[in-house]
């Protein structure tokens, strides 16, 4: 289509991880060519899409009661002569199917996260009104050919997908249902999209798949860090999110070898009672957990550790919780997440017994969390007095103030000129927050 198509709006709202993130970008590049823009806003919008997420009940429930929203915007536009189309993408997309357009008829179209690259046909069907509003079949390699990999970074740091899926079932877990199994992208074309979005002016790319460190193309994941590094521009590479089974020696020796391979490592061990974890089916105990972080430390001393939680995983006692707390004491996290166990229907734990009382996972988050705030206000004080090199990235609230990130994902704020945007600069930390650092440019860098 021209330059000149008219431009149709397309607003586009995220929920999930980063790979969601990922494939709005995608969604918006394939959209592209038919004329569609990106608007703020979905109030007028020609198109809305929902990338949604399913991996705990209160992300689904949202998407719904968004939907009641939207359908409203619908009418509107209806009213004043014009057309909206509702597309539901991602992983309730994937895992609820037919039922969507049940609940939410306003629905115009179903579309899976292996099948997004075929919107641009999809939507030109619900144009004709003609059936098959549902496309969720799995084949990644398919949709990974259908789209370029050229690139348009909106700013200076980028996600990039290079494995997908997972093998894993964890007992409590959607995603092996709704993202499929484990699939991982050639090296090449992962090669060729890093160095469209670095000839463009990104810095920092994040590698991601469900199961990063089970990337199995050429030379697994370390391989792949280390053919990445070579990209003229590219200073920094970070990778989420990884199992602790796939944590192997080669990827450890690269964090103690590659430069730009960045100090900050993502490793969930959702628990800490071996007897939990194997009711979740991790196929990992508390033990080998501290010795894997133990051997990365011993690789890459200042490594920041963070990770994901569950609490209330049904079985979990006191006394397992306990071991949840002694874990992250031994660790000592740089930042974490912690959830609720939330009971995902089709999942085996789903239907196991001791199914633990909402009052109690309550007390047991608050608990845990004041723990990691702790820590990581810990982790953030250690750093004032220090000087770390901080990739610029935008604009801060107040004026005349910019944003970064310190090599261990630190928000960082400091007095500079805009014109470092897109740049490493030495920043002295001065002081540090729960979220954030602040800091002041080295007097010869301005
Ligand atoms: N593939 C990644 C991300 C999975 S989802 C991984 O393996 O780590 C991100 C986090 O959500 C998980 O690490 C887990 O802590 C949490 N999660 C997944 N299912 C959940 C459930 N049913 N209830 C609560 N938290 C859940
Ligand atoms: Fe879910 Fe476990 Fe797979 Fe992570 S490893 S995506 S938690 S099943
Ligand atoms: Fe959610 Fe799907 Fe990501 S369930 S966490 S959007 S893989």
């Amino acid at each position: 289509m021209s330059e000149t198509a008219p431009l149709k709006r397309l607003y586009i709202k995220t929920y999930g991880c980063q790979m969601n993130v990922y494939d709005s970008e995608r969604m918006a590049d394939v959209l592209a060519p038919l004329g569609y823009g990106m608007t703020d806003s979905p109030e007028g919008a020609d198109l809305v899409v929902l990338n949604t997420c399913h991996i705990r009940e209160k992300a689904t429930e949202k998407v719904y009661s968004e939907l009641g929203q939207i359908k409203r915007l619908k009418e509107t536009k209806r009213a004043e002569g014009g057309a909206m189309t509702i597309a539901v993408a991602g992983c309730v997309a994937q895992a609820e199917g037919e039922e969507i357009l049940r609940r939410q008829p306003a629905v115009d179209l179903v579309v899976g996260p292996q099948a997004y690259h075929q919107l641009p046909e999809l939507i030109a069907r619900a144009h004709r009104a003609r059936g098959e509003r549902l496309a969720a079949a799995f084949a990644p390699e398919e949709k990974f050919d259908a789209l370029s990999v050229e690139r348009r970074p909106t700013g200076v740091t980028a996600f990039l997908t290079v494995q997908e899926g997972c093998d894993k079932f964890c007992t409590f877990c959607v995603v092996p249902y709704t993202r499929g199994g484990e699939w991982s992208r050639p090296a090449e074309t992962i090669e060729a999209e890093a160095r469209s979005l670095a000839e463009k002016g990104v810095r920092e790319v994040t590698l991601l798949g469900q199961n990063v460190n089970a990337y199995a193309g050429e030379g697994g994941l370390a391989g792949l860090v280390r053919r990445l590094a070579t990209i003229p521009g590219l200073d920094r590479i970070r990778y989420t999110t990884s199992h602790p089974r796939d944590m192997d020696e080669a990827l450890i020796a690269a964090h103690a070898e590659v430069e730009a391979l960045m100090p900050y490592l993502h490793l969930p061990v959702q628990a800490g009672s071996d007897r939990i974890l194997k009711a979740m089916n991790r196929a990992h105990t508390a033990d080998s957990y501290l010795r894997l972080i133990e051997k990365i430390r011993a690789a890459r001393p200042d490594i920041a550790i963070s990770g994901d939680f569950i609490v209330g995983f049904p079985g979990e006692r006191d006394a397992d919780f306990e071991a949840t707390l002694q874990l992250v004491r031994e660790v000592g996290h740089a930042s974490a997440f912690s959830f609720k166990y939330s009971r995902r229907p089709g999942t085996p734990a789903a239907a196991m017994p001791g199914q633990v009382a909402e009052e109690v996972k309550d007390e047991r988050l608050a608990r845990l969390n004041a723990l990691l705030d702790e820590q990581r206000l810990a982790f953030n004080a250690a750093q004032v007095g220090r000087t770390l090199p901080v990739l610029f990235e935008k604009l801060g609230r107040h004026p005349g103030q910019i944003i970064g990130r310190s090599p261990y994902l630190q928000s960082v704020h400091v007095a500079a000129p805009d014109r470092l945007i897109g740049e490493i600069v030495p920043v002295r930390i001065e002081s540090s927050a729960s979220n954030s650092l602040a800091g002041a440019l080295d007097l010869e860098t301005v």
